[in-house]
């Protein structure tokens, strides 16, 4: 069943107009916006109001992963918004077990605890506190050629130059170059680089670091594949130190490299994990982040971190099966 507006009420222009007038567009030069109007999409396609087709390449934000208006999907998002359209994040729900426990089979490794979030940025906040909390550290490390999310931990977090206009940020986050010195200089070898950032986690203090987080392939700072050995080689530092291994596969994770997770091409387990809207090909805001510790490892049951998902997620459920 779908209920999609199929004559448009206004025109490509107009949206166009109004949305420029009223709405604040990212990471962008207000004056500079020229963004394509969209009414409608269905399967690999979108369309303007006015009925230009366009291939979506880009899956819009890279995220509709199963491509636009899956019936399967759309049914199963309004058979649960008329069964339960909310539940207070303390209550128990059958889609909040299943979606756990399939999540469990598909994540690598010894992984099988859920954090579910509304975004990205929100996943990685959790994951930061949570690091910090578990090992009573406070320095988190990050690469520069990265991009966490734009909340105050996550684009602090963030290596590129979207981070400088948030600065200074919040306190203990080090940042590391990537093994990829740009166009020029390309790339150097696992090792080197693997080198360079054990000799900063000594200088820093190891006993200070609660963890490093890193996409293990990077998205919007190039589509970086790191050379082998390096994700491999980090794993064995962070376990050297005592440092946590946080994984922000929001954007390579959920199918887009090929496998399930990018980690999965090197069999490397991180301590934690960041899924977003991905997960839910973008229709629902689904985050997860998840984790190798039990709650029950928790040393109080006051535990710091908090999320407030705004919709059941039976539809990832569904696009799972
Ligand atoms: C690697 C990575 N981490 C975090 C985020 C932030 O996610 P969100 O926009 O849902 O907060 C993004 C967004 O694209 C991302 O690509």
């Amino acid at each position: 069943m779908t209920t999609a507006l199929t004559t448009p009420i206004m025109s490509g222009k107009e949206i166009v107009d109004l949305s420029r007038k009223h709405t604040l567009y990212e990471w962008s030069a207000q004056s500079k916006v020229d963004p394509i109007p969209v009414a409608r999409a269905k399967g690999i396609y979108f369309y303007t109001p006015e009925g230009k087709r366009f291939i979506d390449f880009n899956s819009q934000l890279m995220s509709v992963n199963i491509g636009h208006g899956d019936e399967r999907v759309v049914q199963a998002i309004a058979e649960q918004a008329a069964t339960l359209a909310y539940a207070n994040p303390f209550m128990a729900t059958e889609v909040r077990a299943r979606l756990g426990a399939k999540l469990a089979e598909i994540t690598p490794g010894d992984i099988d605890t859920f954090f579910f979030t509304n975004g990205g940025a929100e996943a990685n906040e959790n994951a930061i506190k949570i690091a910090r909390f578990f090992t009573g550290r406070h320095k988190i490390m990050a690469r520069y050629r990265s991009y966490h999310g734009a909340t105050a931990g996550a684009i602090s977090l963030t290596g590129d130059p979207r981070r400088w206009a948030a600065e200074p940020g919040i306190p203990g986050v080090v940042h590391v170059l990537d093994p990829y010195h740009g166009i020029e200089r390309g790339w150097e070898s696992a090792e080197s680089s693997l080198a360079m950032i054990e000799e900063t986690i000594q200088l820093e203090g190891p006993h200070t670091i609660a963890a490093f987080i890193l996409e293990p392939v990077t998205g919007t700072n190039g589509i970086l594949v790191p050379p082998d050995g390096y994700l491999v080689g980090l794993r064995k530092i962070c376990d050297k130190y005592g440092i946590l291994m946080i994984a922000d596969e929001v954007m390579a994770g959920f199918g887009r490299t090929g496998e399930w997770f990018a980690v999965d091409h090197w069999k490397v387990v991180p301590d934690l994990l960041c899924r977003w809207e991905r997960s839910a090909s973008g229709i629902t805001s689904l985050s997860i982040f998840r984790t190798r510790f039990s709650t029950e490892d928790s040393p109080t049951t006051a535990i710091p971190w908090d999320a407030r998902p705004r919709w059941p997620r039976f539809a990832s459920m569904r696009k799972i099966d």
